[in-house]
């Protein structure tokens, strides 16, 4: 009989302590960080859910090829090898080093966008919705139907709505559309995939247009997988196949390696179109660095080129994926309400749901992470309304976000599944006592990019 348990892919070689805290020193260091988990220390947080980007663990292999990083200014040796890691997935012509995803975002918005223009995506993510904003253009999201229902279970609710694409296009034409973004997988919407019909329509539209369709690609092969599991036709091609076929669909793509690079830091921009890869590399030397660095060490690059081969082997991705749907099968079984299914790198509470009796601008997203930081030193984010609310600075007024999600990202690599099991008692525990957690209100809020340093009081406080 073959042994059905699914075990971490890896011996552990290197451990890190993590520091227990009692419920009295957290109640402290929650108020002395106005009720925001961004503001705390992390040396003050037992499990950090709080995102799952640059934070997992390198292989020895990465740890072997960091030595062997180039740290020449101009024509690295690292650079070569990670070019080629990244084209061995990536089809595109031309592949620029950046220091992280939004540097890439920002680089190629810069060149492609001017104010007025609109920009669709299946959902932005906060760092790419702001860097389109702060050029003056609107980022449009346009998820699929199925998505707008939390807890509603669909193999792809990260697909784009077809029919609204092609609505937009036709009504604001290619002179208004600089270019279409796909994110893969939806981050903002729970973690949840594109199917690939969907990629090859979108692009098939995309180009009846004249626009160019860009794939944010920080998850590519926890995508890559979810298709080889759900989409028909897929299930003899390899992780790497599958993600080689839906980058063809593009033009280019926006990377973040702090994910599936399986790396600490960096990321990259990729284009097939000449012209525009010579301005973005005169921009990416301004702010940036030379092209065969971008912000990184020699070092980084190799640590990402190494990450690369790594990420797509399908017994880590069988961990990884089976990983996080253990936790969200656990609290789900129990009544704890979340985004179905279970996404790729988190599971998403549907906050609204779990605490009813909290108004959107009242925060219930806030108010759980609070809660499960008092109760057991976890970190997990608010993707709701303070994230995605509206909010007109002259007026103060607000409009609240589609959904109050509390996002619990699982690093990489990094937490066993007594963590989790851990992560699953503490989530019920708060679950037991939901009734008594109330609202918050923001007493500080910067102008974009708000959730990162916001203040908060507890209502009746
Ligand atoms: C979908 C998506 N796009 C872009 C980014 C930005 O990447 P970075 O944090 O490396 O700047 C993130 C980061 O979380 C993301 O999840």
């Amino acid at each position: 009989m073959a042994i059905k348990t699914i075990i971490e892919p890896f011996r552990i070689k290197a451990v890190e302590p993590i520091r227990m805290t009692t419920p009295a020193e957290r109640q402290a260091k929650i108020r002395e960080a106005f009720y925001n988990v961004f503001l705390l220390h992390a040396d003050d947080v037992l499990i950090d859910l709080l995102t799952d980007s640059g934070t997992g663990a390198m292989s020895s292999e990465q740890w072997a090829a960091v030595m062997r990083g180039d740290e020449s200014y101009a024509g690295s040796r690292s650079y070569y090898r990670f070019e080629q890691s990244v084209k061995r997935l990536f089809p595109f012509k031309h592949i620029i080093p950046t220091h992280q995803g939004r540097a890439a975002e920002r680089i190629l918005f810069s060149v492609m966008c001017r104010p007025g223009h609109i920009v669709p995506n299946n959902a932005h993510f906060d760092t790419t919705r702001a860097n389109i904003e702060y050029r003056g253009a609107r980022a449009v999201d346009l998820p699929c139907r199925e998505s707008h229902e939390t807890g509603a279970p669909h193999p792809f609710k990260g697909n784009m709505d077809l029919e609204a694409l092609e609505r937009l296009l036709a009504a604001e034409g290619r002179a208004a559309v600089p270019l279409v973004l796909l994110t893969i997988t939806n981050n903002s919407g729970g973690g949840q995939p594109v199917a690939m019909a969907n990629v090859r329509q979108v692009s098939e539209i995309c180009h009846r247009y004249g626009v160019p369709l860009y794939i944010d690609a920080c998850r590519f092969a926890e995508n890559a997988y979810f298709i080889k599991q759900r989409e028909p036709g897929y299930e003899n091609r390899s992780v790497a196949e599958i993600a080689q076929e839906f980058l063809s669909y593009a033009d280019g793509c926006t990377m973040s390696a702090k994910k599936d690079g399986l790396a600490n830091i960096g990321g990259f921009l990729a284009t097939n179109d000449e012209d525009l890869s010579r301005q973005e590399k005169d921009l990416l030397i301004l702010t940036e660095g030379y092209p065969t660095y971008g912000g990184l060490a020699g070092r980084d690059l190799e640590a990402i080129a190494t990450g690369l081969e790594e990420v797509v082997h399908e017994d880590y991705l069988q961990y990884r994926i089976v990983s996080t749907e253990y936790l969200g099968r656990h609290i789900s079984g129990e009544g704890v309400p979340i985004v179905q299914p279970p996404g790729g790198h988190a599971i998403y509470i549907d906050a609204a749901a779990f605490l009813p009796h909290v108004e959107p601008l009242r925060y219930p997203g806030i108010a759980l992470a609070v809660e499960f930081y008092l109760e057991a030193g976890i970190r997990a984010v608010e993707i709701g309304s303070v994230m995605f609310g509206q909010h007109d600075r002259e007026s103060g007024e607000e409009t609240p976000a589609e959904h109050e999600l509390l996002r619990l990202a699982i690093p990489r690599r990094v937490y066993t599944q007594s963590h989790i099991d851990y992560v699953v008692e503490a989530i019920l525990e708060v679950w037991k006592r939901r009734e008594r957690i109330g609202g918050y209100r923001i007493t500080y809020q910067a102008p974009f990019l708000r959730h990162f340093t916001a203040r908060f009081e507890p209502l009746g406080s």
